[in-house]
């Protein structure tokens, strides 16, 4: 599965659209999605070469397609960009993010052209919006806080702002069918429309972007309360909650009750999970892709008795931990394969929600959500009794984390 996975095709998603669109929040959920599922990934922000070279705070004129004083520099800013993005593809890149208004076809034909000299795909990811409280929704919650408008009132930026918008208006063009691959993602998701999408990794992708919308609604964490494999360090199985496991399922059960929100639960289908979300009183799901890492011949058995019996596993495992796998059981890579169809299923839903799973479940979900290298995952902090609470923001999430009494 792995081998056929890439399939060699190098792509380069080339983002299209007016400012304050959500492009930069698609750009980097799609690099999170694919560099939590291996592929190696680079996101270049056109924004941030000319913040670099021309300084942060230039004024609405400054975005004037007639500027003649400003339209070479920036041009040399987004082709400078794409010239650091084509070289990283050299080296052993497989989907670079170009994150840009690309507004103009001129600007992407260059694009292609020489995304198509250097031999790779391109495929544009346009984002499309026209109701004008969510443009200045977008405008006010993710472009005021930029170092563009450091030290200058929320009232000037917000005008400011709303004329740079209006100089990329005069020129924008969207993309013509002519123009090769797309994706054109209209108001959030309400509809997403596609054009010759080619290959197992234009079609993940565009499958993808058909779930992904900008939401508010807080995703929550927890691992199970204390089960009785826990308390004799015994990995896998299926026992019950301890006392303080059960004291844990009235804590979360209070805490859940405390916010304003009223989440979907999911658990995994061991008893561990179901137990502990029971308290809260929901109607929970139980979904088998949440079930704890499948530690095969070594299930139920504590690290020290592995050590012993299965030395050589034992030593593989700490070599590699990501790639390892337990003879007849799963190593962090399956783990995350398997938990795919969940990130898309989360990624689609607007509500609120509770994920009630295991330490290995929870650390690759965790990974893929805050963006954590795939080796990272294994060692990630999920510590038992603590409800991991993340708000989404533009560009990922703000984490809090919650340790319960019990
Ligand atoms: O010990 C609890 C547990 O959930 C086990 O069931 C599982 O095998 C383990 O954690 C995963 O953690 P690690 O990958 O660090 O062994």
């Amino acid at each position: 599965m792995v081998l056929q996975r890439h399939g060699g095709q190098k792509i380069a998603v080339v983002m299209v659209g007016l400012p304050a669109r959500g492009k930069t929040f698609v750009a980097r959920k799609l690099q999170r999605y694919l560099s939590w599922l291996g592929y190696s990934t680079l996101w270049v922000n056109v924004g941030d070469y000319r913040r670099a070279r021309a300084g942060a705070q230039q004024p609405a004129e400054y975005f004037a397609p007639d500027n003649e004083a400003t339209r070479e520099e920036r041009e040399g800013f987004a082709m400078a960009a794409l010239d650091d993005l084509l070289a990283w593809f050299k080296k052993d890149g497989e989907v670079g993010i170009y994150d840009a208004t690309n507004a103009d076809r001129t600007r992407r034909d260059i694009i292609r052209k020489e995304c198509s000299a250097a031999g790779v795909g391109v495929l544009f990811v346009e984002t499309i919006c026209d109701d004008p409280k969510i443009i200045d929704a977008n405008v006010r919650r993710n472009k005021l806080g930029l170092p563009d408008y450091a030290g200058m009132s929320a009232d000037d930026a917000f005008r400011d702002f709303r004329g740079r918008i209006a100089q990329y208006e005069r020129t924008y063009r969207p993309v013509e069918d002519e123009e090769g691959s797309y994706v054109k993602v209209v108001d959030a998701g309400r509809q997403v429309i596609s054009n010759r999408i080619e290959g197992y990794l234009s079609s993940r992708l565009a499958f993808f972007l058909m779930q992904i919308r900008p939401t508010e609604r807080a995703i929550l964490l927890s691992r199970h309360g204390e089960s009785e494999f826990n308390l004799a360090d015994r990995i896998g199985g299926d026992a019950p909650l301890t006392e303080r496991g059960r004291k844990y399922a009235e804590a979360l059960a209070n805490f859940v009750r405390e916010r304003p929100i009223e989440p979907v639960v999911w658990t995994s289908t061991l008893q561990r999970t179901v137990a502990t979300a029971a308290a809260i009183g929901h109607e929970t799901e139980s979904l088998r892709a949440l079930d704890e890492i499948d530690a095969g011949v070594c299930d139920g058995l504590t690290y020290e008795e592995i050590k012993a019996q299965w030395p050589e596993e034992f030593a593989s495992r700490a070599g590699n931990k990501f790639r390892y796998r337990y003879p007849r059981g799963e190593s962090y890579a399956d783990v995350i394969l398997r938990l795919d169809p969940v990130i898309v299923e989360l990624e689609g839903l607007r509500s609120p929600v509770l994920i009630v799973a295991h330490q290995a479940v929870l650390r690759a979900l965790y990974g893929y959500l805050m963006g954590k290298p795939q080796d990272e995952c294994p060692y990630l902090q999920v510590p038992l009794h603590t409800v991991i609470q993340l708000t989404p923001t533009e560009t990922g999430y703000d984490e809090e984390r919650f340790l319960l009494p019990v």
